[in-house]
């Protein structure tokens, strides 16, 4: 079986090539500071004893799970400590997958690229449920198309890249049509610190034996390359994922879940209020000058990616490429998130560059 390259790698390694400035608006890499109690526990964990530096429990510090478990009202055994929510997402839908009741996914259009990849690479087959032009989902929809055939059902709220922010009774529906159908819910929730809109309801307080959230730290303590996330399971499937997650990792950083929990201890309300607020001001910044370009934009309710559509220039890698070429600007081709917005460029605001990408933007377009 072939795997394709992700986009991204193909477009971060066009950047690399470039040899004029470039402003990335690529990766879903946060430019702020992690909290100062993060970067303690780090410190920290140099001068522990040798046997801090040994093999954690496979599924987890006890004190990392605890910490999780309480800050989302489960029971610490539901908990997995994963590398990332990347790894969260892919026990979920293998948890979904292994049960061979059925083979079909289905994911939204747009959608998070990594979805199908997973899907793929498990052996199941992608069913695409359009989002609605806002990027909602239509519960409809997903009725129409959910079967006895339908295994999982991946969501993913705040949304990348369309911003959206779920209706928590619309995931609910879905969940129970899950219920209906023997499928399980996969429910991505790594962007759940940037509700902009207030709006977000996490999907734990759904009451299901078929849903799965997933979540991790990279964007909510700003640290992607520490790769820590979680999934929490219903009883019955927590098993499986532990030895799944046992078999393929063995277990997950040491020293990356003992900062995490010093970060998670230490950041208060306004640690991420003001990340949220820096969006808030980006997103503004950015959709002005999209306004001032003529383009057409979706604002983000949550998450921090901008979908931008510039008449007669669609969203292609040949476009992007050309718009780094000439513009000095780096984002994704919306061709990389489905059909939906293949017309589309996203940008992620995770730059203090924002502003002056909104003028280049504006120089190139006008
Ligand atoms: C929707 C979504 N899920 C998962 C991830 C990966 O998160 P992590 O770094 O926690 O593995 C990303 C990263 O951009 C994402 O956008």
């Amino acid at each position: 079986m072939e795997y394709e390259e992700p986009q991204f790698f193909h477009v971060m390694g066009y950047v690399g090539d470039a040899d004029h400035d470039v402003i990335d608006m690529v990766s879903g890499n946060p430019d702020w500071e992690p909290p100062q109690a993060l970067r303690d526990g780090l410190k920290e964990y140099a001068e522990f004893e040798p046997d801090r530096f040994q093999y954690p429990p496979s599924d987890g510090t006890a004190e990392l799970k605890a910490e999780i478990a309480e800050r989302r009202g489960v029971d610490p055994a539901q908990v997995v400590i994963t590398n990332g929510t990347g790894e969260a997402n892919y026990l979920g839908m293998a948890a979904a997958l292994e049960r061979d009741i059925g083979d079909e996914v289905l994911l939204t259009d747009p959608v998070y690229p990594y979805y199908p990849g997973k899907t793929k690479m498990l052996g199941g087959d992608a069913t695409f449920v359009p989002a609605n032009r806002d990027g909602s989902i239509d519960v409809d929809a997903y009725r129409e198309a959910i079967s006895d055939e339908t295994g999982l059902v991946v969501l993913n709220t705040p949304n990348n890249p369309t911003g959206a922010v779920y209706d928590h009774e619309k995931v609910e529906a879905i969940v129970r049509l899950c219920e209906e159908h023997n499928a399980l819910a996969v429910v991505d929730e790594v962007y759940d610190h940037f509700d902009l809109s207030g709006e977000f309801e996490s999907a734990l307080t759904i009451d299901s034996e078929h849903r799965i959230v997933t979540s991790g730290f990279s964007k909510s303590l700003a640290i992607t390359g520490f790769r820590v996330g979680y999934a929490i399971f219903p009883d019955w499937l927590t098993e499986n994922a532990k030895a799944r997650h046992m078999l393929v990792n063995v277990a997950t950083t040491r020293p990356g879940q003992h900062a995490v929990l010093r970060g998670l201890e230490g950041a208060d309300a306004a640690y991420y209020e003001a990340s949220r607020e820096l969006i808030r001001e980006r997103v503004d910044t950015f959709t002005d000058a999209l306004d001032a370009a003529g383009a057409e934009y979706t604002r983000p309710d949550g998450a921090f990616y901008v979908m931008a559509r510039f008449d007669g220039y669609p969203g292609t890698m040949a476009n992007v490429e050309r718009l780094i070429d000439e513009a000095g600007v780096a984002g994704m081709p919306g061709e990389g998130f489905g059909d939906a917005y293949d017309d589309w460029l996203r940008f992620a605001l995770v730059t203090p560059r924002v502003e002056e990408a909104a003028e280049r933007l504006t120089d190139f377009f006008a």
